[in-house]
């Protein structure tokens, strides 16, 4: 049966768009709903102008609240009846209330060879440490932010004189390999590790 995925998107949307545009011919799973919580977002621009549902849920007028808004998330996703969620380039910590009862069918995209870097400015940390090489990791999303079983990473090197920036669109490039070939060897129940 096809699978159907939800994908959460906060910005540009590359990684989401790498995603939906494998999900064809064969692929066992077809893109049901783009979800963001913001609604400026180009990744749900992009999904409209696709003809694929589309739901803004804004996190700021539920403040500190946090259960409310996954509690919103939760409303808009249902409609769908999604099997797995992609996380890419979502930027909203998601608490273990919204988290379990997804464990094992959510996936995320992190720029960087977890179980380094967890968080924010990878790039920049990458380049401070005096590391060689860098990357991004696909995982299972676990309530431990940027933690959960590994089902995929892709390296490159770090050159010497890179800057953030050059790291980040150099790693970019391989998110936008690797994160669909992983969703598309786990969407047919394959969760063996893949590295690139
Ligand atoms: C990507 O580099 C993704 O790995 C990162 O945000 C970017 C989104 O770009 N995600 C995180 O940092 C999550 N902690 P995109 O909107 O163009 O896919």
């Amino acid at each position: 049966m096809t699978q159907r995925v939800a994908i959460f998107v906060s910005g540009g949307g590359s990684n989401m768009r790498a995603l939906v545009e494998d999900m064809t011919g064969d692929h066992a799973a077809r893109p049901v709903v783009i979800v963001s919580n913001n609604e400026n977002s180009g990744g749900i621009a992009w999904a409209k102008g696709q003809g694929i549902a589309t739901e803004v849920v804004d996190h700021r007028p539920y403040g500190e609240d946090r259960a409310a808004f996954e509690h919103a998330l939760d409303a808009a996703l249902a409609k769908h009846a999604p099997d797995i969620i992609c996380l890419a380039g979502f930027m909203r910590v998601l608490t273990a209330g919204f988290v379990s009862p997804w464990q094992g069918r959510m996936l995320n995209i992190h720029p960087s060879l977890l179980p380094k870097y967890r968080g924010l400015h990878t790039h920049r940390r990458a380049i401070e440490a005096g590391d060689t090489s860098h990357g991004c990791t696909v995982h299972l999303v676990t309530p431990e932010l940027d933690d959960g079983p590994v089902l995929g990473q892709a390296t490159v090197p770090i050159l010497p004189d890179d800057t953030p920036d050059a790291l980040a669109a150099r790693v970019l490039e391989q998110e936008h390999r690797l994160y669909p070939a992983v969703l598309r060897r786990f969407a047919s129940g394959n969760t063996n590790r893949l590295d690139l």
